[in-house]
């Protein structure tokens, strides 16, 4: 199955840099040749007041306030490294239903 990360692309999150995010990642995992990973825009969260917000899919790694200083670190998780701790600071019962959505097979 094709890893995803979904970028949050709704108005605070576009507010807070979201599409310069999504094309940087978009960028950096063609450049790493990362096909294994797709990036995609998701319509919104409901953490829209703690964006710009970033979930891996099927990991389920949620990284919230994500700024492009944090994207080395995130694309180092992705290939392999550890999760980026310090920016996983949503509610888990927010994630929980979110992942429930994303297993049940809406993206
Ligand atoms: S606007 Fe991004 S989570 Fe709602």
């Amino acid at each position: 199955m094709k890893r995803i990360c979904l970028v949050c692309q709704n108005v605070d999150c576009k507010n807070r840099g979201s599409e310069e995010i999504i094309r940087e990642l978009q960028q950096r995992v063609s450049e790493k040749g990362l096909n294994d990973l797709e990036v995609r825009p998701y319509m919104c969260f409901g953490a829209c007041q703690e964006g710009p917000n970033i979930v891996l899919y099927p990991e389920k790694s949620w990284y919230a306030g994500v700024k492009k200083e944090d994207l080395d670190e995130i694309l180092a998780h992705v290939a392999g490294g550890p999760e980026v701790k310090r920016l996983d600071t949503i509610d888990s019962s927010l994630k929980d239903l979110i992942y429930q959505l994303l297993d049940s097979g809406v993206f």
